[in-house]
């Protein structure tokens, strides 16, 4: 298992199989689910492919969603992390995109912002980008506060396979200059 960055309270390491109940127990919840595609998971076999699917990532692209450790207690929250993008999507194509997901009773304690910056300074450093982007349902107003927070820019809404999505830029040049609140 590899482990990527250690924050003040949390680890960051690749998502691994005995990952699949506390992954289980935050899809399956319909809050989680709410701005993405409203369409919680039903069984734990949808888990599994799903993590299958980011080993696959992790091979292919050297990064993908983390899974995000309670250092305290050892226990999954959830996920944050860079997933790289090679099919266009509003316009762009070969980019990295933020995104993170915490079992609901972990909201509100900074833990997407806490990880998000330990990804944005790691993406920034080591994957030689100019930009990392964001996407989101524009009626996810946490998502979008995270996002402020860490300094994205709104850009504009763009139709996403028929839903109206907004499209949120970092650029190196911004993350470097504008440190946000930590
Ligand atoms: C999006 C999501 C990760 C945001 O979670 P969140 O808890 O609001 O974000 P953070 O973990 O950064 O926590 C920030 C909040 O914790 C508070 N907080 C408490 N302790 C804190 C600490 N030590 N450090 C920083 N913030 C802290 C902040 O004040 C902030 O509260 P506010 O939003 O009322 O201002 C969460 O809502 C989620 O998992 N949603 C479902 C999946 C989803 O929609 N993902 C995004 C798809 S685009």
């Amino acid at each position: 298992m590899r482990i990527f960055i250690e924050t003040e309270r949390l680890i960051l390491r690749e998502i691994e199989y005995t990952d699949e109940n506390d992954l289980f127990e935050m899809d399956a919840d319909p809050d989680v689910h709410l701005y993405i595609e409203n369409n919680p998971v039903k069984t734990i076999d949808e888990i599994q492919n799903g993590i299958k699917l980011l080993k696959k990532q992790y091979e292919e692209n050297g990064i993908a969603r983390w899974a995000v450790v309670d250092k305290l207690t050892n226990e999954c929250m959830g996920w944050s992390g860079l997933k790289y993008f090679n099919l266009q999507v509003n316009s762009h194509k070969n980019f990295y995109e933020l995104g993170y997901r915490f079992k609901k009773k972990h909201w509100g304690k900074g833990f997407a912002t806490e990880s998000s910056i330990a990804i944005l300074d790691y993406g920034f450093k080591n994957l030689n980008v100019e930009s990392i982007f964001a996407i989101t349902d524009p009626k996810n107003l946490n998502s979008k506060k995270v996002l402020t927070r860490l300094g994205f820019d709104f850009q504009e809404t763009f139709d996403y396979e028929g839903d109206p999505t907004d499209w949120f830029e970092l650029t190196k040049t911004t993350w470097e200059s504008r440190k946000p609140i930590r």
